[in-house]
């Protein structure tokens, strides 16, 4: 059992009672478009990974964060949410605080967050719990087509090798070996959670010959919305252009209406995107940050 630490009187772990009086002020969280907290509330409360912190005001709910811990080492830190009623009086603070002590208490030597660009008001606040900046990523869609896949190979356990070679050798810096784990959470890929995604029959490869140039990671929303997501996409630039072209027909294959993904809004793939049927929307773009220590 995790002790979450008494650093902050105010700050405890959820409980069941907690879950109407929170769904009721995450009704306001935002002026214009709704709160996704109700669809995972459920999921996130029967989960052992992850911690859901309670700002409590003389016995009522009154703020709520969630700490993920993704692998030994990296937690994922989401759905800081303050009511209406009681922001700017340091809640949001405090759930910061007590988020930063258990991710210390748990261990964890990265800590990673998004945060969307419009929320303008929460960049200084993440530079000011020293947060930095890693890249921005937009939510990329495209519908699926009538197809059956042409280039994208289902890759094997055998693969492993070869797959980590080819990540390796795709990706110019460190960051870009992150993936979308379980709803939209970042993580490190290791030849251990590839191997797991490979054993799934969630990683799919397109070659020339018998060379490896894109691989394509799937991964999900914990509210699914019949999307096939993408959780890590990398290859040359004419195997990326092979598995974009290619992944509506995989979609299409496996069941869902659309593919999409959080995809950096960085060179080469931002170029090949606008050649392609795939979209995103201004408001879909997410600023990831870590804390590494
Ligand atoms: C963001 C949120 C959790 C802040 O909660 P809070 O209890 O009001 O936060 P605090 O009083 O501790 O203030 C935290 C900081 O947030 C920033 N901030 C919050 N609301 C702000 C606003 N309306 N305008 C400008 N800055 C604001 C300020 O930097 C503030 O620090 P300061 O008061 O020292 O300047 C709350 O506004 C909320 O629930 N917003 C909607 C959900 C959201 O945006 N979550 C974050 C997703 S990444």
């Amino acid at each position: 059992m995790t002790i979450i630490p008494l650093d902050s009187r105010h700050i405890r772990p959820a409980q069941t009672s907690d879950k109407a009086p929170i769904l009721a002020f995450c009704q306001h969280t935002w002026d214009d478009e709704a709160d996704y907290i109700p669809d995972v509330w459920d999921v996130w409360f029967a989960d052992p990974t992850g911690h859901i912190l309670v700002a409590d005001r003389d016995g009522q709910p009154v703020g709520m964060t969630r700490l993920v811990q993704l692998s030994a080492t990296e937690g994922w830190w989401e759905a800081l949410r303050v009511d209406r009623d009681f922001r700017r009086q340091g809640i949001g603070h405090q759930l910061t605080q007590s988020t930063l002590s258990l991710s210390q208490s748990l261990g964890l030597t990265a800590l990673r967050t998004c945060v969307s660009l419009t929320n303008a008001s929460m960049h200084p606040f993440m530079q000011h719990w020293g947060f930095s900046p890693l890249d921005d990523f937009a939510v990329h869609r495209a519908a699926a087509s009538n197809g059956a896949p042409t280039a994208l190979r289902l890759l094997g356990e055998d693969d492993c090798d070869r797959a980590w070679a080819a990540i390796n050798s795709f990706v110019a810096e460190e960051r870009d070996r992150l993936f979308v784990a379980r709803g939209a959470k970042w993580q490190s890929i290791t030849p251990a959670n590839l191997a797991q995604r490979l054993a799934q029959g969630w990683v799919w490869g397109c070659f020339e010959g018998a060379i490896l140039v894109s691989l394509f990671i799937r991964s999900y929303m914990e509210s699914p919305d019949g999307t096939l997501w993408i959780g890590w996409l990398g290859g040359t630039a004419s195997g990326l252009q092979v598995a974009l072209n290619d992944m509506p027909n995989l979609a299409y294959q496996l069941g869902f209406k659309a593919v999409g993904g959080f995809l950096p809004q960085r060179e080469p793939l931002q170029q090949l995107l606008s050649a392609t049927d795939y979209r995103f929307a201004d408001s879909s773009v997410y600023r990831l940050y870590t804390q590494d220590s």
